[in-house]
């Protein structure tokens, strides 16, 4: 069987490495990688090719390759990109800009649709206040579009423009003879949690990071308040979202851009579930007014039926099963508590 091509970017990060071990697991794919680092050595040797440095630079290195599939998971997350907003811009949307024009490039010139897959974000959306947030509930991919941070607009304009280079670029599609455009599919991800890995430069990063310092006995500071909600997923699950996309024929996708859900819960309940595996957990709340202001404009829950009735979506874990049978099996190994 002939191997499928795929370029993995920021191939370093939790869910870049994550998917390249899913990718592995698989089998019939050769991963190329790129990222400002070296590979870690847990998927040093899953990599048929890395390629360190600045993806904006080193785009042109990308056109010798012909990719099938490429996961575009590069990015500066929320809270780094408030510190660093022109360099997350470029960072965000300038390296997204130029694999697209390759990937939409490639896909005319052989007349085979490059998918391209895009981690985008609840990030996405962005409420003006708690009363708003909670009114809102669970909301839907189309509500509520209003990011407050550079991360969030830039994840919502790079959603655009994936649409565009798949529907109207050049306006080709007025063509009578159109040519093959790219395949650009994106989830609006949750907060993630690892049990292997830690995120650095998010906002959600409070959940895992309560975690992981429990486990380890380590004392927290919460940077936000006890009250503080929005959605959470496995990795695993992340991991198998991207992947069903992926597979998931053209013609059953009625949109490009879905929420997908796991379970909700307040950073206070992170607490109570840290503090019952964890007894001697010393966990305190000391919110941080910018990163409290970022997650209360994020929704504390999200509509993904679509998601289910298109591809089949479910998640599978449920708060429950993520800390007995994942996160707290797994943490336990990992920091032999
Ligand atoms: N987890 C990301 C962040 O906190 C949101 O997509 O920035």
């Amino acid at each position: 069987m002939t191997q499928q091509a795929v370029l993995v970017t920021g191939a370093c990060g939790e869910i870049g490495q994550a998917l390249v071990q899913g990718l592995a697991k698989e089998g019939g794919y050769r991963i190329v990688t790129t990222d400002l680092m070296p590979l870690p050595e847990t998927i040093k040797g899953l990599s048929a090719e890395h390629i360190q440095g600045d993806l904006v630079y080193r785009v042109k290195q990308f056109y010798d390759y012909d990719f099938d599939i490429i996961f575009h998971l590069a990015a500066s997350l929320s809270s780094k990109a408030e510190i660093a907003t022109e360099e997350a811009h470029r960072i965000n949307v300038d390296g997204t800009l130029q694999l697209l024009m390759l990937a939409a490039y490639k896909s005319e010139k052989y007349g085979k649709a490059v998918k391209f897959l895009f981690p985008s974000s609840i990030a996405a959306y962005g409420f003006p206040n708690l009363e708003a947030k909670h009114a809102a509930g669970r909301v839907k991919e189309d509500e509520w579009n209003l990011p407050h941070t550079m991360y969030g607009c830039n994840k919502l304009y790079c959603e655009k423009l994936g649409m565009y280079y798949s529907l109207y670029y050049g306006q080709k599609h007025l063509d009578p003879h159109p040519p093959v455009m790219l395949d650009f599919r994106a989830i609006r991800f949750p907060g993630l949690i690892s049990a292997y890995t830690l995120p650095s430069g998010g906002t959600s990063d409070y959940g895992p990071e309560m975690l992981h310092a429990a486990a380890q006995g380590k004392d927290y500071a919460c940077f936000v308040r006890e009250d503080t909600k929005i959605s959470f997923m496995a990795m695993p699950d992340a991991i198998k979202a991207l992947l069903m996309l992926t597979k998931a024929p053209r013609r059953q996708l009625s949109r490009m851009v879905y929420n997908i859900d796991a379970f909700s819960l307040t950073a206070g309940e992170f607490r109570e579930r840290a503090l019952k595996a964890f007894p001697g957990a010393r966990i305190t709340f000391e919110p941080n007014p910018r990163r409290q202001g970022i997650v209360d404009s994020w929704p504390e829950d999200v509509d993904d039926s679509q998601a289910r009735a298109d591809w089949g979506w479910k998640p599978d874990y449920d708060i429950d099963r993520f800390f007995e049978e994942y996160f707290l099996p797994e943490i336990r190994k990992r920091y032999k508590k």
